[in-house]
């Protein structure tokens, strides 16, 4: 009998020890193939507590990067510090980088992470937490109309995506930039399940950048269509939904990514329905398939340079008006 391989756990180094950290941390906890190496944060935090022990903290990634050798280093921070952290990973560890979504804030920042190619196996090695697409209701009407060829191509769509940002204050544009650039891009990356975005077609933004409106072409089985994505902070609760139509059947999808359902409807005839049992937090629900995904050694392309890449290049198309 020959002893089982023993594979040693990635070994995981986290950038950002904020919000969204929490939920990385429980996920990875979870999965018995990963170890967490280190931490980093430029703000003083508490100890990072990661299955009841804690590793060592840094208050520089360049510093974590001295001292260890990571196998993945997944970044974390405010959207504007993502490409210079993101820039520093690639050319000084060998590790895989996941980022937080958005890859990037600007077209210029994309340009310098394109430009590293040579340096650095970008398109192998970097990888963009576009964790909407890995929801549990998006998986479902993906599936769904995947599965029903007959029902046609996706004529229009419609998304809303409401978060209470409006109480954080100018924290939620430190951290967030603006509702196009947090929830903009968490919109396109769910379109890339079901269309292929061609472009924007019209993009305003109000209240301060609390707020936008948008509308993007896409091609879904040979047609052309369009979705209509608006997005605010100026709410107390939360609440995202976006609404499929396949017009040529009459078809209508409603998937509400608040609750994690989903519904599919034609007329007065209900097709289709999704839910689930309440167990699972929201953000788990996410980041448990995507984490699968990225460690599976074949990462979805949602999660790719070239997806990114794509989802950029449409949310800074048009001038901001
Ligand atoms: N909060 C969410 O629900 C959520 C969900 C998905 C994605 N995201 C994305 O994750 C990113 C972080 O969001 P958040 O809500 O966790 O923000 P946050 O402000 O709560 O946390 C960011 C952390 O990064 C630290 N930081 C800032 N600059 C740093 C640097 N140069 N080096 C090391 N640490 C640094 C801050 O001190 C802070 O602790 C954003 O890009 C956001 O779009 C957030």
């Amino acid at each position: 009998m020959t002893d089982p391989v023993r594979v040693e756990p990635v070994r995981v180094g986290l950038v950002g020890v904020g919000i969204i950290a929490e939920t990385h941390l429980a996920v990875l906890a979870e999965r018995d193939d990963v170890a967490l190496e280190f931490t980093v944060d430029s703000r003083p935090v508490g100890p990072v507590e990661f299955r009841g022990a804690t590793r060592p903290h840094y208050g520089e990634l360049a510093r974590a990067l001295d001292a260890h050798r990571p196998d993945l280093v997944v970044v974390a921070t405010p959207t504007e510090t993502h490409a210079e952290l993101t820039v520093q990973a690639l050319l000084h560890s060998e590790a895989t980088v996941l980022v937080e979504k958005p890859l990037v804030h600007d077209l210029a920042s994309l340009a310098e992470l394109r430009n590293l190619d040579g340096k650095a196996d970008v398109r192998g090695r970097l990888f963009t937490a576009h964790h909407f697409a890995f929801s549990p209701e998006v998986d479902w009407a993906a599936g769904l109309i995947a599965a029903n060829p007959d029902w046609g191509p996706v004529t229009a769509i419609t998304s809303a995506f409401y978060d209470p940002y409006v109480l954080r204050g100018e924290a939620a544009f430190a951290s967030y930039v603006s509702s196009w650039t947090d929830s903009g891009v968490n919109q396109l990356s769910i379109l890339t399940r079901f269309v292929d975005l061609t472009g924007l077609t019209s993009l305003r933004q109000t209240d301060g950048g609390a707020s936008a409106w948008c509308a993007v072409g896409f091609r879904s089985r040979g047609e052309a269509g369009t979705a209509r994505l608006r997005s605010s902070w100026l709410t107390g609760s939360s609440s995202k939904e976006s609404n499929l139509v396949l017009g040529h059947s009459g078809v209508e999808v409603w998937i509400d990514h608040t609750a994690m359902t989903g519904f599919a409807a034609r007329a007065g005839e209900l097709l289709a329905s999704f839910g689930n049992d309440g167990r699972t937090d929201r953000k788990v629900a996410h980041y448990r398939p995507l984490y699968a995904s990225l460690l599976s050694g074949r990462p979805d392309p949602v999660l790719g340079f070239d997806a990114a890449a794509t989802v950029t290049a449409i949310h800074h198309s048009v001038p901001e008006v």
